[in-house]
């Protein structure tokens, strides 16, 4: 039995040791925002934030989460969008948007640790992939995010 938090909730999952907690998520708590892509934590679809950090849950044994917080894309901004999710929209960021809750989870953490991100930093932690190249797109977005929403975002 894993005992851990997912956006608020506490979950108790009777589960096969070694489960990768994207399954528990997708599978046991129909929490499919969060997506499979390459399944070896290369693609970064499956990112959720696992006590505020973005980890990728593809290969993320469920044990690992116990005793702690998992927010996952659903949970993001609590009862509304998050400034991440409101940026995404401007910028009208998604093409099919299967990469996209991975893509707005790995942003939101970086930018919850740090709120002026160097270009080395951007490039050095956004590491998920697009199969659609909404790259400049991801970038314009980060780039007012970084520029202007700091306060938004530190709320
Ligand atoms: S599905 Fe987890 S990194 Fe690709
Ligand atoms: S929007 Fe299609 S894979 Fe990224």
């Amino acid at each position: 039995m894993v005992n851990f938090e997912v956006n608020g909730k506490q979950v108790m999952a009777d589960i096969e040791e070694g489960t990768p907690l994207l399954w528990v998520l997708r599978d046991d708590l129909g929490l499919t925002g969060t997506k499979f892509g390459c399944g070896i934590a290369q693609c970064g679809a499956c990112t959720v934030h696992v006590d505020g950090e973005a980890k990728r849950s593809c290969l993320l044994p469920v044990e690992e989460v116990e005793g702690k917080h998992v927010t996952t894309i659903e949970g993001l901004g609590g009862d509304g969008l998050h400034p991440i999710q409101q940026l995404w929209i401007k910028h009208q960021v998604p093409q099919c948007g299967y990469c996209q809750s991975g893509m707005i989870m790995a942003t939101a953490a970086l930018f919850h640790e740090n709120q002026s991100p160097s270009d080395e930093e951007i490039l050095a932690r956004m590491t998920n992939i697009c199969r659609c190249g909404t790259y400049p797109r991801i970038r314009a977005a980060i780039e007012e995010a970084r520029a202007g929403a700091k306060k938004v975002l530190a709320a």
